[in-house]
């Protein structure tokens, strides 16, 4: 059993979970990566019953488009009842990681904007603690050396994300060797240094729920 097949038992599970609340007036948050591109795949077999989706990166509305899904601009002031997204690692408390695609911008961007924030993994990206993933850090790209020296003051070991331009137009620094046993104040204090866009911790904004696909089955927490 792969993760490619667990990731997609927890992307249908997740359309199970929200197309009896549908309503042709939903909008729907989709995330970004190889999970959220099978849930965007199954989205498409039920598109009839919600009314658009507001996407988080340019691949995932090229992905909507070629399967005719509406897709809607979240700047209108949309309300999103729906945000399903994967993640890089998912911590016991449900704290997560996320970024390795580079658009964790718009990702927290459309979580936060959602009522409700379902998170889909397969079981690989359950860890004890966060921090063996890089920490993404989106940064306006004149201010990257700035930011590097902030980000090694607070324990961490930045790497510029070569040949990589978020869909912002921005830089990516991964950062190794953080302390991230306090999730919400080190996203606090990463957003603070000027020239951070935003970063990978999604600690203030967790997901509501967590499906996870599993060896022996799918777990839900
Ligand atoms: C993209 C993300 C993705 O959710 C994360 O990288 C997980 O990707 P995948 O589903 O391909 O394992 O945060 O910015």
């Amino acid at each position: 059993m792969n993760s490619e097949y667990l990731k997609e038992t927890a992307a249908i599970a997740a359309l199970k979970f929200i197309e009896p609340q549908l309503e042709s007036t939903t909008i729907i948050g989709v995330g970004t990566g190889s999970t959220a591109s099978f849930f965007i795949a199954a989205l498409s077999e039920i598109k009839q019953k919600f009314n658009a989706a507001v996407s988080s990166s340019e691949a995932s509305t090229e992905q909507l488009k070629k399967l005719d899904i509406n897709v809607v601009d979240l700047s209108v002031g949309r309300k999103v009842q729906f945000y399903i997204d994967g993640a890089d690692e998912v911590a016991p408390d449900n704290s997560l990681i996320k970024g390795g695609g580079a658009a964790l911008t718009r990702e927290k961007i459309v979580a936060t904007s959602a009522e409700q924030f379902i998170c889909i993994v397969d079981d690989s990206k359950l860890v004890n603690k966060l921090g063996k993933f890089p920490l993404p850090v989106e940064v306006i790209p004149m201010a990257r050396g700035l930011v590097a020296e902030h980000l090694v003051k607070l324990g961490g070991l930045p790497e510029f994300r070569e040949g990589t331009l978020t869909d912002n137009g921005n830089a990516i620094l991964d950062v190794y060797d953080l302390d991230l046993s306090s999730p919400d104040r080190m996203e606090e204090e990463i957003n603070n240094i000027v020239g951070v866009v935003c970063n990978g911790l999604f600690a203030a904004t967790r997901p509501d729920k967590v499906i996870i696909g599993g060896k022996s089955g799918l777990t839900i927490r």
